[in-house]
């Protein structure tokens, strides 16, 4: 049986410096605890009463079911809570409060994140969301004109802007490929990226999780495949850290930027980027640093004045997560993506899921349609009937609305949305 104090022990213990919070604050997390008892993550999945205490660590609007935590996610309240103390701490006195008591603690954000991903802290750089992380790498990178850079055309446009931007200002060349939705295997994947490899191919830029249908991309293959060519490759993994479990190890990158506001619960305006020690050096900064800082990750944090309370709290962020357990969580997302997904796709033969449903293949983010429906028209539908957000996605080669719960979801707010759905293909939405 779990004890209160070997819970908050054991939360100590999974992190080199626990932030400074009131014991309170895991209040929720240990009533959760204390019903989990020994069951597995996958038994856990389907238990309310374990999942109704993670629900009410969130202060949301129930007025409206948010099932688009694509986007970003709310933070649990005590996370927001201590965003909001520090907040005030430091207009007290800024340049004392903020600049000597608190822009130190970040070292310990650092430290915690370069825990949860596996890596040295001297590899993290705190930024402030995944474009920050990724553009760092994208303008930062030595490339000269006729060099080629390969992504897909399922890339986030803001990436694919950035790649554009450097074809418009220094001649590099940017590739886009295609690949099926759903894709029949990995290896057809990995085969897409290498068929369009050239000798003048320098950089692979690959979506960890894609935000059209949630595929998780096998980032390690394709590593794999391109490092022995001398191919760089930056991971894209906006929606992936704390999303499911994995380390760096599994992935083998240089390369990982990520948002912390999406599924690691943390502040909307954080993130980090991953660079291995070796490749620092080679790495421009956005803004300008100073040379001594030629090999030192922190180089990339030179953003000037900034909101420190909000990349603080991202170490109460952490703990949160940890306190529910990388494994949980997933199975969690995971069943109720299917809870909807499949009740779907047996009431009628007219809707279709883009997303592989399946263990490892896809998270909680899932792409669907219903033949003879307009999918924009079906969300506006959601939205102004049922209240319900989602997601209306169109691609060149696909449409679709996507659907993304997260831990606070209820099965009611899941099951009112597949009722909601099922009289649309029933009645229309006219
Ligand atoms: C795949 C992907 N990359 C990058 C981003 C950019 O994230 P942010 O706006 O937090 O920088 C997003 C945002 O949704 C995304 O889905």
């Amino acid at each position: 049986m779990t004890t209160r104090r070997n819970f908050v022990r054991g939360l100590a213990g999974a992190s080199i410096a626990l932030p400074v919070m009131r014991e309170d604050a895991f209040g929720q997390l240990f009533k959760a605890n204390a019903i989990a008892g020994d069951r597995s993550a996958a038994a856990l999945a389907e238990e309310e009463p374990y999942w109704s205490q993670i629900q009410r660590a969130f202060d949301i609007d129930r007025t409206m079911i948010n099932l688009n935590n694509g986007g970003c996610s709310p933070a649990p309240t005590h996370v927001l809570e201590q965003m909001i103390r520090d907040t005030h701490f430091v207009n007290e006195l800024p340049v004392e409060n903020m600049w000597r008591t608190l822009e130190p603690r970040m070292e310990s954000t650092r430290r915690d994140l370069a825990r949860d991903f596996g890596v040295d802290p001297e590899e993290i750089a705190v930024v402030r969301n995944a474009t920050e992380a990724n553009e760092i790498v994208i303008f930062g990178m030595n490339l000269k004109a006729g060099d080629e850079v390969i992504s897909t055309n399922q890339n986030y446009p803001r990436m694919t802007t950035s790649w554009q931007q450097r074809v418009r200002r220094d001649g590099i060349v940017f590739k886009e490929i295609s690949f099926k939705v759903p894709p029949p295997s990995d290896a057809y994947l990995v085969d897409q990226f290498r068929k369009a490899i050239t000798p003048r191919t320098k950089v692979i830029e690959v979506t960890h999780i894609t935000n059209l249908t949630g595929q998780i991309m096998p980032v390690r293959d394709i590593v794999r495949m391109a490092r022995p060519l001398g191919i760089e490759v930056l991971v894209d993994g906006a929606h992936a850290f704390n999303h499911f479990p994995f380390k760096r190890d599994d992935l083998e990158c240089d390369y990982y930027g990520v948002s912390l506001h999406k599924w690691t619960l943390a502040p909307i305006g954080s993130g980090f980027l991953y660079v291995r020690k070796a490749k620092i050096p080679e790495i421009w900064s956005l803004q300008g640093s100073d040379d001594s800082l030629k090999d030192n990750i922190r180089k990339f944090e030179q953003i000037g004045t900034h909101p420190q309370p909000i990349y603080n709290a991202v170490s109460t962020a952490l703990a949160f997560s940890r306190g529910i357990g990388a494994d949980k969580k997933i199975a969690r997302l995971r069943f109720l993506r299917d809870r909807w997904a499949n009740r779907l796709l047996a009431a009628s033969d007219r809707v279709k899921v883009l997303t592989p449903l399946g263990p490892d293949k896809s998270g909680a983010i899932c792409l669907f349609n219903v033949e003879g429906l307009d999918q924009g028209k079906l969300g506006g539908w959601l939205s102004s009937k049922y209240h319900i957000v989602t997601t209306p996605m169109a691609h060149p080669e696909f449409s679709g609305i996507r659907i993304t719960p997260n831990v606070y979801t209820t099965l009611d707010e899941i099951d009112t949305f597949s009722d909601a759905v099922l009289k649309a293909i029933k009645t229309g939405i006219a």
